[in-house]
């Protein structure tokens, strides 16, 4: 009798496991009370812009190391200057909160639960990256244009303080993507790498459900 293969998932392409891997955490995160009153219309421009405010440490986190990958053959791959989000963020919070949202302890300091994901972006080397990179800049490709739908309606933020969820360099989201998911699979990593990855991606939707949490207690009623 011949054996069988003891782990079927080390076939399978690095996109595929890190969408089934994270279905669970990323419903969890869709449906957590801050998003789903946020895109109710139930709370307000100031909570929309608290959540820009923590997702700016994050993103100068996760950019920081995209960016010390610049000449790392297998990470440099998924390294998109076109996904830079930390700029657009910065926009987004001088029009959200005025020019001296800089000097403002009540805009820039970052809740613990935010220092604590930005610390575990810095501390993740190459599959932190990868990882990190993928829940948010998917997440942001996706349901972050619902997002961006719900409080322009909803709260009347303008266009020009939603910068954060447009792509002015990539022509179509969708093509788009699909080569992040391409770059994904193509990306030389051994199987425990690649497991390695799909691990702290969870962990990346369970920091975002954290940081949900805290922008809950401090906006729903
Ligand atoms: C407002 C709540 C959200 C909605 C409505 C939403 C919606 C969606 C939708 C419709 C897709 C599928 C897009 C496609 O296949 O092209 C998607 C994918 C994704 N979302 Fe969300 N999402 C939300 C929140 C989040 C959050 C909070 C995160 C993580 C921080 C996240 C991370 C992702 C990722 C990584 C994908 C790509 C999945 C894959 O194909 O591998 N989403 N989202």
């Amino acid at each position: 009798m011949t054996a069988t293969t003891s782990a079927p998932t080390t076939d399978e392409s690095l996109s595929a496991l890190l969408r089934t891997g994270t279905r669970g955490e990323h419903q969890a995160a869709e449906s957590s009370a801050f998003v789903d009153r946020l895109l109710a219309g139930d709370l307000t421009a100031a909570a929309y812009t608290d959540l820009a405010a923590q997702l700016l440490h994050v993103y100068r986190a996760l950019e920081q190391v995209g960016d010390s990958l610049a000449d790392d053959p297998v990470g440099s791959t998924l390294v998109f200057e076109a996904l830079r989000r930390a700029p657009a963020l910065e926009h987004d919070l001088a029009a959200l909160s005025g020019a001296d949202w800089r000097e403002r302890p009540d805009v820039i300091t970052p809740h613990p639960v935010t220092a604590a994901y930005t610390a575990r972006i810095l501390a993740g080397g190459l599959t932190g990256y990868v990882a990190h990179a993928y829940t948010r800049y998917l997440g942001d490709l996706s349901g972050g244009q619902i997002i961006a739908r719900m409080v322009q309606r909803h709260y009347g933020i303008p266009e020009d303080a939603l910068t954060f969820y447009r792509f002015p360099e990539i022509d179509k989201l969708k093509p788009f993507k699909d080569v992040y998911r391409a770059r994904l699979d193509a990306l030389t990593l051994t199987a425990e790498q690649r497991h390695a990855v799909v691990a702290e991606s969870r962990e990346a939707f369970r920091a975002n459900r954290e940081l949900f949490t805290v922008l809950g207690a401090a906006h729903l009623s």
